[in-house]
This record gives structure tokens, sequence and C-alpha cells, in this order.
């Protein structure tokens, strides 16, 4: 019955209102209001990751640096996205698409050295019966000695009591869009269900010391479903991304209280589990055909890790007045704007062209240092000559077509010259003072005009 206390609130981005609308003013989504009924949650708790007594300052020298201990999970690509381990009584969301395998990577924690340390796992299904549950298990080797506690249940009454007796000292929550409290009338999944029980959950993780991974639904735009706030509420947000049908797939961090947000962390999906990458340079670089034009390699560097790749471009006449520009991989803004630098600056003709970018592999490349890679691939295939097959590029380029350094120069052209290339070209503030290995030379540029001489001659 509609009362004092019901309100309408979006299901996409979480805004309230009193009246029912058709379009939420925040996201602009249609039809995302659903009806929901206030509960009178008795008093504001306030939780703190101490147990010493919150509530009154303490100064620097104070505070007790033990207590941020990290649990090694094992699972070297994930300890690395999260800043080398878990931190205890920490809370991540583990975001992705369906069938990406976050159920199988929080799973497989329960397979690796927690074991030997004796850590007390308890993961919660509300999507999965036990036998299923095992089933997955036993797929990616999980002993069954594991310090490893399966219940299935979406009540969060329930699983609050069961978390209270087992004491866990790793929480796994799948998902939290299947866990519901019952005094709440909407359904679950529902963003008053979501932000009641992940609150819920992160309080009782925090005064407990618990580190708690909530797996998290994504809606159509690629966000985590629920509540903007979750991502507020916990330490650590992670995307899992990836192609459905690519084996691979990239942990990302967006958010980390406790780690840098630049480290992803690559797997593929195997027939027994997921296994990290220890060498991803060699995974996008397999199937490079030397010969063709319009493609370029890109030293990138992810977090704290090099990895090449290779740019793609197809630049052919449109027969439209606006030609077709896409850009895959790479921003599509970047994309057009070194083709503006293009067209000024080197006098090529693209703007009656249809220009498609794609990076191989599915990776996501934000660097400014593949402005060259990208700017050279689009050439090479504009004019149809192929980038001698032994070059890797890297470089930032300014409106002027000014070619500016980048920071990791060199870390970048050691894994150049490690996976057999003998040129790079670089920018000029970027050239190694010391002799690079791998017998790897270093072409310094600082315009684009250079470096198409270098390449095109
Ligand atoms: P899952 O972890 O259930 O995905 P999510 O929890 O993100 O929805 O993983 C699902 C996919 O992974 C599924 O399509 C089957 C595949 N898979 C493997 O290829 N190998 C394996 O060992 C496992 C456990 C799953
Ligand atoms: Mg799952």
């Amino acid at each position: 019955m509609a009362g004092k206390n019901t309100k309408y609130v979006c299901q996409e981005c979480g805004y309230v209102s009193v009246k029912w609308m058709g379009r939420c003013p925040e996201c602009g989504n249609w039809q995302s209001f659903v009806e929901e009924f206030e509960i009178k949650t008795a008093k504001s708790k306030s939780y703190s990751m101490d147990d010493e007594k919150s509530g009154s300052p303490m100064r620097l020298s104070e505070i007790n640096m033990e207590r941020e201990e990290r649990i090694k999970t094992g699972i070297g690509e994930l300890d690395r996205v999260l800043g080398s381990g878990i931190v205890r009584g920490s809370v991540v969301l583990v975001g992705g698409s369906p069938g990406i395998g976050k159920s199988t990577l929080l799973l497989q924690i329960a397979g690796t050295e927690n074991l030997l340390k004796g850590n007390n796992i308890l993961y919660v299904s509300g999507e999965e019966s036990f036998r299923q549950i095992k089933m997955r298990a036993q797929r990616i080797g999980v002993s069954e000695e594991a310090n490893l506690k399966i219940l299935s249940e979406n009540n969060i009454e329930v699983i609050k009591a069961q978390v209270k007796k087992e004491k866990p000292d790793i929480l796994i929550i799948d998902s939290i869009q299947t866990v519901y409290n019952p005094e709440i009338t909407s359904a679950p999944g529902s963003v008053s269900q979501v932000r009641e029980c992940s609150g819920d959950l992160i309080r009782l993780s925090k005064s407990r010391g618990i580190s708690t991974f909530l797996v998290g639904h994504i809606t159509k735009s690629g966000n985590i479903a629920g509540p903007k706030v979750l991502e507020h509420m916990v330490d650590t947000v992670l995307y899992f991304e990836g192609e459905r049908h690519d084996s691979y797939k990239i942990l990302r961090a967006v958010k980390n209280r406790f780690g840098s947000t630049d480290e992803i962390g690559i797997f593929e999906m195997t027939g027994d589990g997921l296994k990290g990458v220890d060498n991803p340079s060699n995974l996008f670089m397999t199937d490079r055909k030397n010969d063709i034009s319009g493609s370029a390699v890109f030293c990138g560097v992810e977090g704290t890790r090099p990895i090449l790749v290779e740019m793609q471009a197809l630049v052919s006449y449109s027969s439209f007045n606006m030609p077709r520009r896409m850009a895959v991989g790479v921003d599509y803004n970047r994309m057009i704007m070194l083709m503006a630098v293009l067209e000024k600056n080197i006098g090529l003709q693209v703007q009656s062209q249809d220009a498609y970018l794609n990076v191989v592999g599915g990776i996501q490349i934000n660097e400014p240092a593949s402005d060259l890679a990208i700017a050279i691939a689009i050439a090479s295939s504009f004019r149809n000559t192929p980038v001698p097959a032994d070059m890797s590029i890297f470089g930032e380029i300014g409106l002027g077509g000014e070619v500016r350094g980048v920071t990791h120069g060199e870390m970048r052209i050691a894994e150049a010259a490690r996976l057999g290339f003998k040129r790079c070209l670089v920018p000029k503030s970027n050239i190694p003072k010391k002799k690079m290995r791998g017998g790897i030379s270093c072409i310094g540029v600082d315009s684009l005009k250079d470096a198409f001489e270098a390449i095109f001659g």
C-alpha cells in the first residue's frame, strides 16, 4: 500500500523520487522506476577497521601498522591487481558479464596456497546448488581437503548468522544481486536490496576483519548493477572483461584503496579453470603477419608490466559523404584527432576515407604513448606500405605533430628486444643512455615528419 514511506527508485542508477516517473532525470533510462518501501533501519551503525577505540582521534605514530596484513590468494594475477594480496577486512567488488569466469576465479582462491596458511573460506552462492559448485570445484581441481565451506543461500540474515558461526577469513558472496533482506519488500537485485545487504556485509567484514569478495552483475551499459554508492562503499572494484569467445580475460581494478589501479591481470580460460598469463606479449603477438600494411606494433605498459600489442588500421576510400570511423580498443576521439594531425602535418588526405582501427586481442589501450603507433598504422594502410616487420613503436603525439617522450621508455624497449624486435621508433628523449640488450637499435624522432621519414623514407 502506498503510504508515507513509499518511494520510487531508479533501478539503473539509484535515483530516488517521491512519484513515479517514466524517465529517470539522472541517468535518462526509461521505465526504470520501481516502487520500494522504506524500512526503518535502526540507528546508523558505524564501523571501523580497528578494534581500537574508534571515535577518538589518534596520532600517526600511535597507529599500529601490523594490522595491514595481506593474504596472498596464490593466484598471481589476482594478487597483482589487488596490490600484492587481499587486505584483511577489505571488501572487494568483482563485476563482469555473465559467463566471464567470476565464480570460477573466486572458487579457485580456495584451491591454492590458502590451504597451507590455514585461512578459512566461506563461499556463499545464491545462484548455484551445492552439487553444481562441487562439480566446478572438481573441474578446477580444488582439493576436498581445502579449508572451504560452501553455503547455498540468499537470505542475508542466514548468511550473517553463518558467518558469525563459521568465522571465515575470506568470505565470498556470489552474487550480491541474489542476496535479499526479507524485511525489504522489493525484489532481490533491486537498488534497496543491494544497498542494504551490501551495507550489512561490509559492516560485518570490517568489524570482524573478514576479507570479503562480492560478485556483482553488470547492466546492459556495462556498469555494476545496483546503486552507484555500492562502488563507493567497497574498498576495491575489479572488473573482469573480455570477449565471450576469446579464451583470455582481463581483470582490471577501477578503484583500489590498497593498491594501484593501473595493474591488470590476464587470465586464460582453460578446460580446468583460469590460468594466469605470465607472458602477455606473446599472447597478443602470435599470428602476426609481417608484410601487411596497416599494422604497427606498440610497446605499451599496463601498470608495472610492459605489453606489446599490435595496432591494425584499415583506411579505404569512402563512398559516403560522411566517411565512417571506428575504433576498437582505443579512444575514438583520440583516433579522430590523430587523423586530423596526419592531415594537417603530413598532408595525408584522409578526410575522405573510411577508417577502422583495431587493437588485436581485445585489450583496451588508454595510454597516450600509443599515439605514434596508431598514426603509423593509419598511414601505413593509407599508403599501402607495410611497417618494417622488425620495428616496434611508442610515443605521444601533440596537436602540432611533435612527438613527446613518455614514461617507462627503457622498459618498453627492453620488452621489444626480448620479443626479438631489432628496431624501436621512440621519442628522442626516450633514447636510452646505456646500450640495450638484445641488439635492439633505437631511432629517436621528435616530430611526426621524422617518424615518417624513418619508416616510409
Ligand atoms: P563462471 O565462472 O560460471 O562465470 P560467471 O560466474 O562470471 O558467470 O564461468 C563460466 C564459463 O567458463 C562457462 O561458460 C564455462 C567456462 N569454464 C571453462 O571453460 N573451464 C572451466 O574450468 C570452468 C570452471 C568454466
Ligand atoms: Mg557465476
